[in-house]
């Protein structure tokens, strides 16, 4: 079985609960809009991930899954977010919330979710305490994501911003919630509180390889393999590290023309010139190295886990992460 198969077919009570969650109640269009995007597709990394952490660590995860629901109804609602933001139409392979149901309404679906999120981690079968843990701990990360968002956007506006600051916006607005998946998960399966940021860890660095090849996935693959537009980041001006590192290693006249490119509405043809000097400056194979960096690092903690059906799970999870699509 593909590792795509076998993270979707772990994601199945995920989809279910999502489907319960978000039926459709008055006023329509708003839950038109709120259903819209998760029940459109997503590979439902953060919730398998949550489920994985708790079996790795002995618990059961049945009980893991509202908390899991309410993280991908999270990631939905940061979605729905970003594409206003990112002025995306595509997502999930359909069109974007804000291009169906005008910018009002999409702010409002994303509003739902985020308070659906809520309403799902009290759900869980697990005791007071660890509840409002859970709640707490996702409180910060929504507060953190905003603010990582926030940098992506005044990035924008720099010519050039280093890899220092690179690396901690997307631990911002990425990686701490695959942190929170592994940190919730692990506690549920009744782990200590040690252990639980022990994996919160590993997971929040994983989410960094993560964004390194999201970043490098959006320069490379196909919209049709994305599922959402492909050049996006290039056309918005975004400081990934791929313009950092092309921006570092690139010839003086490559240097100029991919300021020029980002800073400017870019054709098609700009965007494939921007990531040829991305290629031909090493950036493109920098970034594909760098992911790879911080799955072994995460592959190490792993290690000092007993071999398990979960913990295979567990690596494959991490692998696909940062070597998806394409
Ligand atoms: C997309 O995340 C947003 C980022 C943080 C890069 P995913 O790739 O996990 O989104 P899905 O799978 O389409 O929901
Ligand atoms: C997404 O970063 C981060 C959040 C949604 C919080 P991107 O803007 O790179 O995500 P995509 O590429 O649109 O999915
Ligand atoms: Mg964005
Ligand atoms: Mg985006
Ligand atoms: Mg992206």
């Amino acid at each position: 079985m593909s590792l795509k198969k076998k993270i979707a077919t772990k994601a199945e009570p995920i989809d279910k609960a999502l489907r319960e969650y978000l039926k459709i109640r008055e006023p329509k269009k708003l839950y038109d809009a709120t259903a819209h995007i998760p029940l459109a597709g997503g590979k439902r990394l953060r919730p398998v991930m949550a489920l994985i952490t708790c079996e790795m660590v002995g618990g059961d995860s049945e009980k893991a899954i509202p908390f899991a629901t309410a993280l991908e109804t999270i990631h939905n609602f940061t979605l729905v977010h970003d594409d206003v933001m990112d002025d995306d139409d595509l997502r999930h392979g359909v069109d974007a919330c804000h291009t169906i149901y005008g910018l009002s309404t999409a702010i409002l679906a994303g509003d739902t979710l985020f308070a659906y999120a809520f309403e799902m981690i009290t759900d869980c079968d697990v005791e007071d305490g660890i509840k409002a843990d859970l709640v707490k701990n996702v409180a910060y990360v929504v507060r953190k994501i905003a603010e990582g968002q926030q940098m992506d956007i005044n990035f924008e506006e720099e010519e050039t911003v280093d890899a220092k600051e690179y690396l901690e916006m997307i631990r911002l607005k990425t990686s701490i919630l695959f942190g929170a998946a592994a940190y919730g998960g692990a506690k549920i399966g009744g782990t200590s509180e040690k252990e639980a940021r022990k994996l919160e860890e590993m997971a929040t660095n994983v989410g960094l390889g993560f964004q390194i090849w999201d970043d490098y996935l959006d320069a490379t693959a196909s919209e049709e393999i994305l599922g959402k537009p492909s050049g996006s980041d290039i056309q918005q001006g975004k400081r990934t590290l791929l313009v950092i590192e092309a921006l570092n290693r690139a010839k003086e006249n490559d240097r100029k023309r991919l300021i020029d490119i980002l800073d400017s509405k870019s054709t098609d043809k700009e965007i494939e010139e921007a990531v040829n000097i991305m290629d031909r400056s090493g950036a493109l194979k920098e970034c594909h190295k760098q992911a790879n960096m911080y799955l072994e690092g995460a592959r190490k903690t792993l290690s000092d886990y007993p071999q398990s059906e979960a913990r295979e799970l567990f690596e494959e999870l991490l692998e696909y992460m940062v070597t998806r699509g394409h």
